[in-house]
């Protein structure tokens, strides 16, 4: 009989939680669950969804001990996993992240460029509180932390809690990568054997194979220069934001026609397309907020209005099964391969072995064994060099509390023109977020700029 397993999904009032419940729910065969909890440090919005996960739990496995909470104790005490998905500041600040830059002409997104940078400089105490408590409460316990900006967040545990077990992912490969099975007609990605390197949010395919070791780029390659990542008869169209960033990069693609490249290269390689399709009055915040929430927390509340999800629409959050297939790995030494974020420590050869990287890793009980990647061409490296340097600078300020080095992050972020208009947003990110992040000092005060 195997062990059942005790986990806190902590950021419980996030909007993928029941869809993440769901799923647990729909593997307990593979993965037994005997406890679940949820944390979040605003009770009331769990509450909200914390009440409709005790229905579908009630209906799926009423063996399972369910408790929502605000007390860390009460929520980090005896896990194996703690599941974080956290957003620090919540919606109203992604909002002001998007916003504030596109005042300038810059991009404006949630993980890149100057709004990833200030949400990386909310996000870092949050997730470095979140491991506290795990290692305080449950010290044997594993964290899958997925919250964003990943990158900068992978780049802070690594400096700050070198020694914890806490393992950054990103389900935007997998959303492709579901994609390029569609294109080949594959019934599943589970069918394709990848190689990929970059960092999170930034990275490149370089091999895809089918399990019998057969070459299956060359496909996809045809279709992704014809028409991006958009499979010709799309299972589930994506909104529409979505489906021009899958569009987008058919042209992302030519940059570089021997790898197959991650969407969000499209802001660097393209940033002022991306300025010229944004409303400034209206960004990605706003549709989530209108959208996603607005239709998770109704339903949620149908759900515990009625007692039962037998009307809801809510759905498994199919495609984030890699959670439990690394948990599973965790707990059961599967061997899975899996892409993960991990330090590079040579794993490619000509890179900054201290850099956080996204490569495939096979997972076990000890954690993840990157699988080498050898050398990468100049241009990736190029890129690559830059961005981690943004990264890195980021999690420097916000530990020496420098306002200097995040102005030089803005400044070397290849989404920002030049110094002058890095420091005109990052005067104004300051100002927002003047509740979330460390004060800075050593301001450079020059009037003449
Ligand atoms: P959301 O705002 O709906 O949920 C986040 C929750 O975190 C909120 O309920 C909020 O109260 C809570 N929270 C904020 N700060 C906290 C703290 N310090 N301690 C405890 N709880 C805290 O956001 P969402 O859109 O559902 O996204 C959740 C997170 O998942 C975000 O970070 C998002 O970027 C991330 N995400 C990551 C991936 C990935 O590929 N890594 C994919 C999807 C979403
Ligand atoms: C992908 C990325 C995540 C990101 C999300 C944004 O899933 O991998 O890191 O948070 O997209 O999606 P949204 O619908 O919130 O704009
Ligand atoms: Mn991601």
């Amino acid at each position: 009989m195997n062990k059942s397993y005790s986990i806190v999904i902590a950021g419980g009032g996030s909007t993928f939680t029941p869809g993440i419940v769901l799923m647990l729910l729909d593997n307990l065969d593979d993965f037994p669950i005997s406890r679940l909890k949820l944390y979040d440090n605003d009770e009331e919005r769990q509450n909200k969804i914390a009440g409709a996960c005790e229905v579908l739990i009630k209906e799926r496995a009423p063996y399972i001990e369910f408790l929502a909470t605000t007390d860390p104790k009460e929520a980090f005490s005896e896990v194996d996993f703690v599941m974080a998905h956290i957003r620090v500041g919540k919606y109203a600040m992604r909002e002001l992240d998007e916003k504030i830059p596109l005042k300038y002409g810059v991009v404006g997104q949630e993980t890149c460029g100057p709004g990833g940078i200030a949400y990386g400089m909310r996000s870092i105490g949050g997730v470095l509180e979140l491991i506290d408590f795990m290692e305080t409460y449950s010290p044997d316990a594993w964290m899958l932390n997925y919250s964003n900006p990943a990158a900068i967040v992978a780049e802070a545990t690594r400096r700050l809690r070198p020694t914890s077990k806490v393992l950054n992912i990103c389900d935007m490969p997998i959303g492709i990568e579901d994609r390029m099975a569609q294109i080949l007609g594959l019934s599943s990605r589970k069918e394709m054997i990848v190689r990929y390197y970059g960092l999170n949010h930034f990275g490149w395919w370089t091999s895809i194979c089918d399990k019998a070791g057969n070459d299956l780029m060359p496909a996809i390659k045809e279709h992704v220069g014809k028409f991006g990542y958009i499979p010709k008869n799309e299972q589930e169209q994506a909104e529409a934001s979505w489906n021009d960033t899958f569009k987008k990069a058919r042209e992302v693609y030519q940059l570089d026609p021997d790898t197959l490249p991650n969407t969000y290269l499209q802001y660097y390689f393209y940033p002022d397309d991306m300025v010229k399709k944004s409303n400034p009055d209206f960004t990605r915040a706003n549709e989530v907020m209108e959208g996603r929430e607005k239709f998770i927390f109704g339903e949620c509340e149908k759900i515990v209005r009625a007692q039962s999800s037998a009307d809801s629409q809510i759905k498994i959050d199919d495609h984030a099964s890699y959670i439990v297939d690394l948990a599973r790995a965790l707990a059961y030494n599967t061997g899975e391969r899996m892409l993960l974020i991990v330090e590079n420590n040579g794993t490619i050869e000509n890179f900054d072995p201290t850099a956080m990287v996204e490569v495939p890793c096979i997972v076990g009980k000890n954690g993840p064994e990157p699988i080498t990647v050898g050398r990468i061409p100049q241009f990736q490296k190029g890129l690559m060099e830059q961005q981690v340097s943004v990264e890195k600078l980021v999690v420097e300020a916000w530990i020496e509390k420098s306002y200097q080095k995040l102005w030089q992050a803005l400044t070397l972020s290849q989404t920002v023109p030049n110094a002058r208009t890095a420091k005109l947003i990052l005067d104004d990110l300051v100002e927002a977020n003047k509740d979330y992040w460390p004060p800075l000092a050593e301001k450079n005060l020059q009037p003449s700029l």
